[in-house]
């Protein structure tokens, strides 16, 4: 039996996990990752200051602070809630040690533009999942009157004027989605996006932003609507549940669960996830605001597929697969997102699952496997997550590395699981 540690550490370099300890008890989910990480950012546009609530204590928000903190702005970060005041601002460049460390350093693009017409910053980083480019946000930020000049590994967005502009995406990008709202609400004039993503941070960030004064209509369909205006105040808004959080925590209890409750979550925004559960034939107890769930044998092979919003979430397709190898027969997962988000199927693989791959994105899996721990590594965030479930379930003691990227999203992911009964330990 593994010895557990009380505290979780920010250094913490892996994770070690006996299997096969039932969860029970409760997993409170956290603030989504994907709406703080644009929300921190928008929080700029605010007269002087903006109270944001339910905030995931994750390293990504940690690191927008940072970037927060490098442009002048003082926070207070406690019991969730993060204070800004804006009142000492400077427009300076992001250097390629913080623009780097996340994905979502690219919403200070928009967010400067809106307020000095005028963005310098290094590539984003990220999730190394796929080439990830950024030309739909770049050709968006054009459309509107931003001169774009990459020199030096670095972006300098430039605009005389920004100005509203119809704006059709050749795909439903949401960071290109979130991006076009920050700087068209303090452009001049209408913008209009068509085929805009609709994920629900997406309606996350507009509240916000209106809740400043911001005129943006139709945040969650396809088709987004922002008049520009001039002066904004102050802001608030709380963030909402992390349905990725939720979903993961989610497949744990149906994979190994008793009566275990998700709690403070949307199930409305996890509706695919609960769909193909339900086919497979897991019995949850779906409230308002909370989720039931227990393991059930004889689970149903199942296909799925990710798509955008509201399809089944890319997010949640690795950690998806753990529960796939349960299902009694062959199941079929295919990734359309992202082109490289499949380099856990080896670890996979090694503890035990029989996995087939096609084309780096199809993978036949036949269950139900039994796992099996040993050394694997995390090498992106939803694939840390996707093995953490694994060892979970598997005979023995997983050793998990790289769990820097796990921390990147999920809120005291060891804390929470050792609650409702699982074996886990941090080891420097
Ligand atoms: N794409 C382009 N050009 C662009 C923008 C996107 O070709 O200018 C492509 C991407 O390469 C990708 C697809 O479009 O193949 C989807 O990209 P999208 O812009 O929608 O994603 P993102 O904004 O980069 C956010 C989340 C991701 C999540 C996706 C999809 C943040 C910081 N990241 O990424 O989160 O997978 O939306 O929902 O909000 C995660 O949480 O694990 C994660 C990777």
């Amino acid at each position: 039996m593994i010895k557990l540690r009380e505290e979780e550490s920010e250094f913490m370099s892996k994770l070690l996990i006996e299997g096969g300890h039932t969860l029970s008890g409760v997993i409170n989910v956290s603030g989504a990752k994907n709406s703080i990480v644009a929300i921190i950012p928008a929080s700029i546009l605010a007269e002087q200051e903006a109270v944001i609530e339910n905030v995931p204590n994750i390293s990504d928000t940690n690191d927008l602070i940072s970037i927060l903190n490098l442009l002048g702005v003082d926070s207070t970060f406690t019991d969730n809630t993060l204070k800004i005041n804006n009142s000492n601002l400077k427009n300076i460049l992001i250097p390629a040690e913080l623009s780097t460390k996340l994905r979502a350093s690219y919403y200070f693009m928009g967010a400067l533009l809106a307020k000095y017409r005028h963005a310098e910053l290094y590539y984003p980083g990220g999730c190394n999942i796929g080439a990830r480019p950024i030309d739909i946000h770049l050709k968006s930020f054009e459309k509107m009157g931003v001169q774009v000049t990459f020199l030096d590994d670095k972006y300098i967005l430039d605009a005389k004027e920004l100005n509203g502009a119809d704006i059709d995406l050749r795909f439903p990008s949401v960071g290109a989605t979130i991006n076009i709202m920050l700087a068209a609400c303090k452009a001049s004039g209408i913008t209009r996006i068509s085929n805009a993503a609709m994920e629900p941070e997406i309606v996350n960030v507009a509240d916000f932003l209106n809740s400043m004064g911001a005129k943006i209509t139709g945040a969650g369909t396809k088709e987004i609507v922002i008049t520009g205006v001039n002066k904004f105040h102050n802001g608030n808004i709380k963030i909402i549940p992390d349905r990725i959080e939720a979903g993961t925590y989610l497949l744990a209890g149906a994979l190994i669960g008793k009566d275990l409750v998700i709690n403070n979550l949307n199930p409305n925004h996890l509706e695919a996830l609960i769909s193909k559960l339900e086919a497979s034939g897991v019995k949850m107890q779906i409230d308002s605001d909370k989720i039931t769930v227990s393991s059930s044998k004889n689970l149903i092979p199942i296909n799925v597929k990710t798509l955008v919003y509201p399809g089944f979430v890319t997010d949640l397709g690795q950690p998806m697969q753990v529960f796939l190898a349960r299902c009694n027969g062959v199941s079929l997962f295919e990734e359309t997102i992202y082109e490289n988000r499949m380099q856990h199927i080896k670890y996979l693989q090694k503890m035990g699952a029989k996995i087939k791959m096609d084309n780096n994105n199809i993978a036949l899996i036949k269950g139900p496997c039994h796992l099996h721990g040993t050394s694997v590594t995390a090498t992106d965030l939803r694939a840390g997550a996707t093995l953490v479930l694994a060892a979970l379930i598997a005979k023995g003691i997983t050793k998990i590395d790289g769990v820097k990227h796990i921390l990147r999203g999920y809120d005291s992911l060891p804390i929470k699981l050792k609650k409702v009964g699982a074996k886990i330990k941090i080891v420097e």
